[in-house]
């Protein structure tokens, strides 16, 4: 056990630009030893599956292999938005033994004749939330007491359609996309327990009560829940399964990023002011940093990470490197003017120091020629590339202008596209 793991008081942090320290990021054209990765076929066969193995062992913890099959059960499905749309309640099995854990997805597609493609995001507060529509199932899992509705860890239905304004279900409907969703609780409850519940116990090896310092964490649990629940996708015809699109806030932007590196069947990648540990670099220091989140939420990441806390340049990697890992695939980085303590600058510079390896394999990177170091105009998305970014004005939060930016994106580079 590492005893990094306990601060006594949480680690400082500031949101000075002034104090951000000289670093030097990991070059991730360059291999371990340092010589150069030259070829396409270098970053793929080698760099590529170095990168994701110290990812895994030093971040995110290594998670199960994916089941042979995913088994699924239609709960629900019916006509709505004026028969525009239909609406199915999906209850995936994750895991079924020793006790079952099941999580479950709301799907909405627009009726049409073809198979559509389908953002896929988990969501903080049940799939109750994400619609006012009152015959969506209440969710019964533990969750956070912070959000008005929940009582004693419980929704209760004042929480119905809470979060409707993160999941503008009609606007994207209209522009001929479905909508996937699942409480990320379902998966595994955001709460330190020593990973007693949600999906990790039924993995523990014999003799073994936690995972090993190189294995998941619930960011890594998560992220594996979305990969069945894309499993899940598979199964449904009006599903276009190879135009899926991985999208998250926050922790779950993090998440977001972590399944899009590890599961290649995502198409496009968005991720939505996630921040430390996702987007944002780990050397910049600022807003959160690797001892203050590691602090607060011990069981987000594996417990190697902890060697990192006031010790980024000891890294084998930066948050750069995550996002080139989604390559050449498209990926989307947002930030909100607002939210220092997401560190929007680390955000973007993430985004354009993964150009390098999206040029490497052929694409436009972020679009033009050598992109500048300095952020881009608040409500100015740089969107015309394999990259996208934006900031935004306001908070920490996802919202429609979010959303029009990723539908945008996303048309951009599935529509002509024929599979
Ligand atoms: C906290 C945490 C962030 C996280 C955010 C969220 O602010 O420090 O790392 O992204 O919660 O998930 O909303």
């Amino acid at each position: 056990v590492l005893t990094a793991a306990v601060d006594a008081a949480p680690p400082p942090t500031h949101t000075d630009e002034a104090q951000v320290p000289a670093y030097t990021l990991p070059d991730p054209l360059k291999f371990a030893d340092g010589s150069a990765v030259s070829s396409a076929k270098d970053w793929t066969e080698r760099r590529r599956p170095q990168l994701l193995e110290l990812f895994a062992e030093q971040m995110f913890g290594k998670a199960p292999p994916a089941p042979k099959s995913v088994k699924t059960r239609t709960l629900s499905e019916k006509d709505v938005f004026g028969g525009t749309a239909i609406r199915k309640e999906i209850e995936v099995t994750l895991v079924e033994q020793p006790t079952p854990v099941t999580m479950t997805i709301l799907l909405y597609l627009p009726k049409t004749d073809k198979p559509v493609p389908v953002f896929l995001g988990l969501n903080f507060r049940g799939n109750h939330t994400v619609t006012t529509e009152p015959d969506v199932a209440l969710n019964t899992n533990w969750m956070e007491n912070k959000t008005p509705g929940v009582v004693d860890h419980r929704a209760t239905e004042e929480s119905r359609g809470s979060q409707a304004s993160r999941w503008p279900v009609e606007m994207l409907l209209k522009r001929g996309y479905g909508l996937a969703t699942a409480y990320y609780g379902d998966i595994d409850p955001d709460f330190h327990d020593g990973f007693q519940n949600g999906v990790h116990p039924a993995f523990a090896k014999s003799g073994q009560s936690q995972p090993a310092p190189d294995e998941w964490g619930s960011i890594a649990a998560w992220a594996w829940g979305m990969s069945r629940g894309l499993d899940a996708l598979e199964q449904e015809s009006r599903v276009n399964a190879k135009q899926v699109i991985a999208i998250g806030h926050s922790r779950l932007g993090k998440t977001a990023l972590w399944v899009g590196a590890t599961d290649p069947r995502f198409a496009i990648v968005i991720s939505n002011d996630s921040g430390c540990g996702g987007a944002a670099l780990s050397r910049r220091h600022f807003g959160e940093t690797v001892a203050r989140i590691n602090y607060s939420f011990p069981h987000w990441f594996c417990e190697n990470f902890k060697q990192f806390n006031e010790n980024e340049a000891a890294l084998p990697f930066d948050q750069h490197e995550l996002i080139a890992l989604i390559a050449p695939r498209p990926v989307y980085v947002a930030s909100a003017a607002e939210d220092l303590w997401a560190d929007p600058k680390g955000e973007y510079l993430s985004a354009i120091y993964a150009d390098p390896v999206y040029r490497l394999l052929g694409t436009d990177g972020i679009g033009g020629a050598a992109p500048s170091t300095e952020l881009p105009p608040v409500d100015h998305p740089i969107s015309n590339g394999t990259i996208g970014y934006h900031i935004r004005t306001g908070k920490h939060d996802i919202n429609d202008f979010d959303w029009e930016q990723y539908l945008n994106f996303a048309d951009r580079h599935l529509r002509a596209r024929k599979n």
